[in-house]
């Protein structure tokens, strides 16, 4: 993993750390992000002091349980995903600390979106803490992928979300 350069976080034990995980539909990748991002703060005891939530530049399917064939394979690795669907919206930019898009388009999208400069520093793509990251610059989309398009987006997202949260404690401790 090359530098990373994150915006600025809360002071240590202040408050909890707010992370928004963004894809297109908030039905497979965000939703998926948010569960495993959980899953890891809970297997650290950390619940308190961390804030995770997930939505999508799209409105296709807003109220909706994420995708089954992700909720199949996500519950295969222990993990449930209840999120309902939601579509990002400029005040996500107050209420987060880290705002992180699965992908190029994404990206774009919540730069568009983004009220002011410190605003838009807050975007940190996922594939920034992805190990892979020289082989995989994003998170692929599944939707019209296979059981393999899922497991890999998994894959991504168990490492990224673990380098994630080490990044974010060495930070807070540095700070
Ligand atoms: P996601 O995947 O962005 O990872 O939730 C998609 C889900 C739905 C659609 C596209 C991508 N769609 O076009 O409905």
């Amino acid at each position: 993993m090359d530098t990373l350069f994150l915006p600025p976080m809360p002071a240590p034990g202040s408050r909890p750390v707010k992370v928004l995980f963004v894809c297109l539909g908030n039905i497979c990748r965000s939703p998926a992000a948010d569960g495993i991002m959980h899953s890891i703060v809970a297997e650290h005891g950390d619940e308190a002091m961390w804030e995770i939530d997930s939505a999508g530049t799209g409105n296709y399917h807003i109220g909706e349980l994420p995708d089954h064939r992700m909720r199949i394979h996500a519950r295969r690795r222990g993990i449930e995903l209840t999120h309902r669907c939601r579509q990002v919206r400029e005040a996500d930019f107050d209420d987060f600390d880290l705002i992180v898009p699965m992908d190029g388009s994404n990206e774009q999208n919540l730069r568009r979106l983004a009220p002011t400069v410190e605003a838009e520093a807050k975007i940190v793509p996922m594939a920034r803490f992805v190990d892979m990251s020289f082989r995989y610059d994003h998170i692929p989309d599944p939707y019209y992928s296979g059981a393999e398009g899922f497991e890999l987006v998994l894959d991504l997202l168990q490492n990224g979300c673990e380098n994630l949260y080490q990044i974010i404690k060495n930070h807070n401790q540095n700070a």
